[in-house]
Order: structure tokens, then sequence, then C-alpha cells
């Protein structure tokens, strides 16, 4: 598994306002999906191109084209839905799949409660999107849940990461990239990352 954690001075920027407790829930939300957006970039670097050749406005002209049956995005509920936006915004034909899980407070467990999945995921990129990427119990349990229904080919886009959940996805699903705008310090004892955004989902839906 190879972790991306991209150092962008527009992702650092930005994340750098998100850390702040004193934000809106639309302002979480909108820069939430700002460096969604820009991990997007940064995630679709290898997809494969072929060549084309169009009717230009004054001759025939040979363009670019993502080749294949390309994406599909995977928001897990909840909070992986305030990334989703920004992934459309740069994919907008992309393919959205759902899985819907939710940690048991006491054990950490990742239960699922939900998936609706593409009949044809098996020829897709999956990219996978939760913004906190904790203890990794929800995106391994996801990324069984995909490779179950044939899925090959999947990364994971998360805003930050703890060392102790990074090395356990790693462990688990060595094929599976990783793209970070910040790999954090450590998990507390009740499994929030640190420095961390605190509990993304309730920034994100204004539920606090
Ligand atoms: N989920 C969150 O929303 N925040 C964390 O820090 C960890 C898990």
């Amino acid at each position: 598994m190879t972790v991306f954690e991209v150092k962008h001075p527009l992702i650092e920027h930005k994340l750098g306002l998100l850390r702040s407790n004193r934000l809106k829930t639309k302002e979480f939300r909108e820069i939430t999906s700002e460096i969604a957006s820009l991990l997007t970039y940064e995630a679709t670097k290898d997809l494969e191109l072929e060549e084309k050749k169009i009717k230009g406005w004054a001759e025939e002209v040979s363009v670019k084209r993502i080749k294949g049956r390309k994406l599909v995005i995977v928001p897990i509920l909840r909070a992986g839905v305030g990334m989703l936006d920004g992934l459309l915004n740069m994919i907008p034909s992309a393919k959205v799949n759902f899985v819907g899980l939710y940690r048991d407070h006491d054990t950490l467990e990742a239960i699922q409660y939900y998936s609706k999945l593409s009949r044809d995921i098996g020829d897709r990129m999956a990219l996978i999107v939760d913004p906190m990427l904790a203890t990794a119990n929800t995106i391994i349990k996801t990324i069984e849940i995909l490779k179950k229904a044939g899925c090959k080919n999947i990364k994971a886009l998360c805003l930050v990461g703890a060392p102790e959940g990074i090395n356990k996805l790693e462990e688990k699903h060595p094929d599976v990239d990783v793209y970070l705008a910040s790999r954090d310090r450590e998990l507390n004892d009740i499994g929030y990352i640190l420095p961390g955004l605190g509990d993304a989902g309730d920034r994100l839906f204004g539920t606090k």
C-alpha cells in the first residue's frame, strides 16, 4: 500500500482552516468539499487515456479520453457524503455507490447497515471516501464489501489519518492506495484523531 500525504499549499491552507473550532457548518462543508476535489486530482493521476479523433471547429483533431469503465465513488455513510460533491465536481459522470457503517461506541467495531453497489463494480476503479481514517475499521470493512462484490481496483481518499489506522489498513489491504491531506499524530483513547478535526459527521451536518 502507498500512502500519499498530498502536500500542496492549497490543501495545507484549507486543512488549517478546517482545524479551527470556530467554523460554521457551512464553512466546514465547503472546505471539506474543496479538499476532496484537490485529493481527487491527485488520486486520478494514473487513469489510462486513449486517443480519439473528433471533428474540431476547423479540422479533425486528435483528443484524449479516459479509457474503459472508469470510476465509482463510494462514500461511507454518513461523513463520506461530505466529500462526495468535491469528487463529483471533478468527475461529474462517475457512478456513486453507498456503504452504510456505524462505529460501535464501546468496541469501535464497524457494523454494516446498508450497501447499494453497481452491478459492474468489478470493471471500475472505486474511490472510497471517508474524512477520518481513525481506527480504519470502517474503511477495512468497506474494502471487504467491495472486494466481495468483485472490485479489484480500490483507492481511499480521506482528509486526515492516524498512524494506527494507516498501519492497520496497510496490513489488511496492501493493494489499496490511500490519499490523505494529513497524516496526524495519534488516536486518543476513545478513537478520535489528534490533532484531528473532531467528529467530522457532526461538523459536516450540524448535528452537535
Ligand atoms: N471519526 C471522526 O469523525 N473523528 C475522528 O477523529 C475519528 C473518527
